[in-house]
């Protein structure tokens, strides 16, 4: 089936979720929406994210018939997702998921620490789905919200950014747990940061990871993937294009190309 796979996040973390799917999947056609205008969710109601989630997925499916939705933030996917599968009719693919996928076959699990935005720690999307997955698990969360400003600052290397993830990771750091999930798509670029604070014990489960081979799986079962062509990918945001595609370039190592701006 030639039809695109829609993805969207509130700006532009979800495109270190794009890259995993491009490279997963070299044969599908890829519409990636960033409401710049919007970001952060982070911070914002559940009614709210549901609200912004519900006009991206009506635009992306009216106007690109998109024939499955990746959710590439995980605040949307913690706050938004059984609106958006009840809605649609299209397969919904979230963040969470696929990383409690992951910790769930992990060989030691006993304990699994989650980092994310205030949204998604205070929705207990992570804690619900791991108490089904893993119960016997003894689950830790800590909202993280300033790593989402280093991350777009490209902050990745910077003493600041230790000295943030440092206060921010000490619970972890004083009893490391087997597995730490990566609960926010802008986490990956501070991968080694992260790294280097927590050492070697936790396994980093990174969402677009994870999503990506979820994808590949589903598009198998539905028998939707797209003939072997040509990998497209267009980009759309709310705002300012120039600056999501110099940042943006960051998050999804090489350049976008061409980036158009839309209004909801
Ligand atoms: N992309 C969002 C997430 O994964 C983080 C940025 C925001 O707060 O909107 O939760």
């Amino acid at each position: 089936m030639e039809n695109p796979v829609g993805v969207f996040d509130s700006g532009m973390g979800g495109l270190t979720v794009l890259k995993e799917l491009v490279r997963t999947l070299p044969s599908e056609h890829f519409v990636y929406l960033g409401d710049t205008a919007r970001v952060p969710y982070g911070g914002k109601s559940a009614e709210t994210v549901t609200r912004y989630s519900i006009e991206i997925a009506n635009h992306l499916i009216r106007l690109h018939d998109i024939k499955l939705l990746v959710v590439a933030c995980n605040t949307a996917s913690s706050l938004a997702l059984p609106a958006l599968r009840k809605i649609y009719k299209i397969p919904v693919v979230g963040m969470v998921d696929p990383c409690v996928r992951r910790a769930a076959g992990l060989p030691r699990r006993s304990s699994i620490g989650v980092i994310g935005t205030l949204g998604t720690v205070r929705s207990g999307a992570y804690e619900e789905a791991l108490r089904t997955a893993v119960p016997s698990a003894k689950v830790r969360s800590v909202p993280c919200p300033l790593l989402v400003a280093l991350a777009e600052e490209g902050w990745t290397d910077k003493d600041i950014t230790r000295a943030v993830i440092a206060e921010y990771l000490a619970p972890f750091r004083a009893e490391p747990p087997d597995a730490l999930i990566l609960g926010c798509t802008h986490y990956p670029v501070l991968k080694s940061a992260i790294r280097e604070c927590i050492g070697e014990t936790p396994v980093l489960i990174d969402s677009g990871e994870e999503a990506a081979m979820v994808v590949d799986i589903l598009l198998s079962e539905t028998q939707v993937r797209s003939p072997a062509g040509p990998r497209e990918v267009d980009f759309l945001v709310t705002d300012d294009p120039e600056r999501f595609a110099r940042i943006g370039r960051g998050f999804y190592g090489r350049e976008l190309g061409d980036v158009q701006r839309i209004v909801l």
